[in-house]
């Protein structure tokens, strides 16, 4: 029997769509005003998903408080009111898509949980966009 639980977390950071080996004309073609120079914002909300089965001893799945402790250290302390293409090294060379963000912050969180728990980060870039990883 496994079950999942989860956890919700929030930040605001800014990016900037683009490739440096790419022209102005074909980053504007494919990532249109994402590709502001200026950069953007957005506020990011995050679901955590850890999967396992319960501990007999203490009937979690994993101890929340741990948890929102992972999130905070690896994913709030990291990237919150930061510019992700600037001040974020995984994004140095990683264009900051909802896609590539959402791989990092898996990545970031995974190391830290037992080696038994199955993990999947659901990154919303806005209410209505949002894309899942769980290390597929
Ligand atoms: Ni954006």
């Amino acid at each position: 029997m496994k079950v999942t639980v989860s956890r919700k977390a929030h930040f605001n950071a800014a990016h900037r769509l683009y490739r440096k080996d790419w022209s102005d004309a074909k980053n504007n073609a494919v990532f249109g005003k994402c590709n502001n120079p200026n950069f953007h914002g957005h506020n990011y909300e995050l679901i955590v998903s850890v999967t396992g089965e319960i501990d007999k001893e203490t009937g979690y799945v994993i101890d929340i408080k741990t948890l929102k402790k992972i999130i905070k250290t690896e994913v709030e302390d990291a990237f919150d009111h930061k510019n992700l293409n600037v001040e974020v090294l995984e994004f140095a060379d990683l264009n900051p898509t909802t896609e590539n963000i959402a791989v990092v912050i898996y990545n970031k969180i995974k190391p830290s949980l037992a080696s038994h728990l199955d993990l999947e980060v659901t990154l919303f870039e806005t209410p209505r966009n949002f894309v899942t990883y769980s290390g597929k």
